[in-house]
């Protein structure tokens, strides 16, 4: 058998190293999301800001980050807070200056952490110059926006052009007397969507991308990407025609599913506006070699993702965002549906691009709350080890949960919108964005003020960054860190993946690189089971274990019988093959 073995092994080595290609800094880092609101305040108004942000540098790296990715710090009225910029070009009062963001920028470069900005590009907010000088009547950027004439009812009264609904929910048209016709806002009334069909706009907004590349940013997460371009309405008489209705939410017409959006999301035309940006990206890297970084933002089918990826003759995004371990899966569903939805992104991928795996962010439930604290370290197994780039959403490290933010207290338009005191909730952000959990301080360490912009969780006495390295045993942190240190592993580099549902509770991946293999298993019931790793080729024997999850009984070393495993309720352990 040995000596079969080494008789292989000259061609497994060839085959292996084939693969192998130096990774550029995106491609092997970790993008971890802030949400600058609620990471750290430094001035004690209860709201997170840049300063904060710079304060806490440390605490990225110490963790194994490279790169950040932050939420909107331009200026802007906050009806969205932040995602309704009036000036794409400074930055918000409440989160500081230009010179802080300077600072922030050069003190990042220091621990050679990426900055990557939000590029809010489908909208701008009300209280922009641009769309004041709009209303008085100024040409130029009165066609920056998109504007139709309402239309009168049987009774004489006004009406918004067409059936088209916000996010939000409700009417996406707004009335303004002062121009006497309506603007289109997919999102808030304080939204209102730029025209990309005016050249104008165009480059007005890659001359946005090009300001901040020249401060030295290494990239953006382009925001609501889906949403860029409406149908043409010259190809329909000149009016917007209205969409048709999905079959889902009936009893709320002013619902945003409540209508099927083929006139008002993938439209063909984005995909070109995005690789139009890329060559401005691409600008940036001929100029100095770093490679500028885009992610893209649309809860689409993978079919119309992959586009953004772009194709033989133009490059697009390099991470357009993977969303199945938010929106195809959850804490019921069986391993076959997590297996599938995980093979979704990777079937569908173009072979010579790279996946990517985000299981939160600041609009969706935590993954503590979705899937159960039990879970925390598992789901941080599949985001750091799946092969690609992972993204964690600041707090996921520490298994923060969504936290309770009482109807008076909802600020989200998203909640707010629903005019529902009872069921507001389940719209609202605002539980996914209270404050960072730092310690057990007064408002766990994020800020000072007698109020904070949103109460922090319940609990944090407990759960924080501070209890969780400090602790004497095993913590969430502790697991992340480690999971971060074995990403950098040949194996979880350049490895092979195959992965496999052993059950309906039990998820497994095998990565393999020049004779490493390691096993990544996830229990998602609280079930216990036996299982036989032997199913994966090459593999048996013995495994020892290398991280497990903060409930296993395990320890780091300990020694399995590939055959015969015994995995515990919701345990999530890495295994590597003892050779
Ligand atoms: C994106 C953002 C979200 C924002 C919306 C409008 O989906 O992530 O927070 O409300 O775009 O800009
Ligand atoms: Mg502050």
């Amino acid at each position: 058998m040995r000596l079969l073995g080494l008789w292989c092994l000259p061609a497994v080595f060839l085959l292996v190293h084939a693969s192998e290609r130096e990774l550029d800094w995106w491609e092997s880092t970790i993008f971890y999301q802030i949400y600058p609101r609620s990471f750290k305040d430094s001035d004690g108004d209860g709201i997170g800001d840049l300063k904060g942000i710079t304060s806490k540098l440390e605490y990225l790296k110490e963790l194994g980050v490279g790169a950040t990715w932050l939420s909107p710090m331009f200026k802007s009225p906050m009806y969205d807070f932040g995602y309704d910029i009036a000036d794409f070009y400074d930055v918000q009062e409440e989160y500081g200056t230009m010179a802080d963001f300077e600072e922030l920028l050069a003190k990042a470069k220091e621990l050679d952490i990426k900055i990557v900005l939000d590029f809010v590009p489908n909208h701008t907010s009300n209280e922009s110059m641009w769309f004041e000088e709009a209303l008085k009547g100024h040409q130029k950027y009165f066609d920056y926006f998109v504007w139709e004439d309402g239309v009168e009812d049987e009774n004489g009264v006004l009406q918004p052009p067409n059936n088209w609904n916000s996010v939000f929910r409700k009417s996406a048209w707004e009335y303004r007397e002062e121009v006497g016709k309506y603007y289109l806002h997919q999102f808030v009334i304080g939204q209102p969507d730029l025209n990309y069909r005016n050249p104008d706009v165009v480059e007005e907004m890659k001359n946005v991308l090009r300001f901040w590349f020249d401060k030295g940013v290494a990239g953006f997460r382009v925001d609501a990407i889906a949403h860029l371009f409406e149908v043409d309405k010259e190809k329909y008489g000149g009016k917007y025609p209205d969409e048709p209705i999905s079959g889902q939410d009936l009893d709320d017409p002013l619902s945003y599913n409540y209508l099927n959006h083929i006139y008002t999301k993938d439209q063909e035309e984005t995909f070109d506006m995005v690789y139009q940006w890329r060559e401005v990206f691409d600008e940036f890297k001929e100029k100095d070699g770093l490679t500028r970084v885009m992610m893209t933002e649309a809860y689409s089918s993978p079919q119309v993702t992959m586009k953004y990826f772009g194709d033989e003759q133009q490059n697009g995004a390099q991470m357009p965002f993977n969303f199945v371990l938010i929106s195809d899966f959850n804490g019921q569903s069986s391993a076959g549906e997590i297996k599938y939805a995980i093979d979704k992104f990777l079937t569908f991928k173009p072979i010579d691009k790279l996946a990517n795996w985000v299981a939160g962010n600041h609009d969706n439930s935590r993954v503590a709350s979705r899937f159960g604290p039990k879970l925390v370290d598992g789901m941080n197994m599949l985001v750091l080890l799946l092969p690609g780039v992972a993204v964690t959403y600041m707090g996921e490290e520490i298994g923060m949960v969504d936290g309770y933010v009482s109807w008076e207290d909802t600020v989200d338009p998203s909640g707010c919108n629903t005019d529902d005191p009872i069921n507001y909730w389940k719209s609202s952000r605002d539980p996914e964005r209270t404050p960072f959990q730092w310690n057990n301080d007064k408002n766990a360490g994020f800020s000072t003020a007698e109020k904070t912009w949103l109460p922090v969780a319940e609990g944090y006495e407990q759960l924080n960054t501070e209890i969780q390295l400090n602790s004497e045993g095993r913590s969430h942190i502790k697991i992340y860190k480690g999971l971060a240190k074995l990403r950098t592993e040949p194996a979880f580099r350049y490895g092979r993946y195959e992965s496999v549902a052993f059950n309906t509770d039990v998820f497994a991946f095998r990565r393999w690189y020049d004779g490493d293999v390691y096993i990544v298993v996830v229990n998602f019931r609280d079930e216990p089971h036996t299982i036989d790793f032997t199913y994966f080729e090459g593999v048996n024997g013995h495994l020892e274990v290398v991280v497990c999850s903060l409930e296993s009984s395990r320890r780091r070393g300990d020694v399995v019988e590939a055959n015969n495993a015994k995995i515990s309720e919701s345990e999530s352990i890495v295994l590597k093959l003892v050779q």
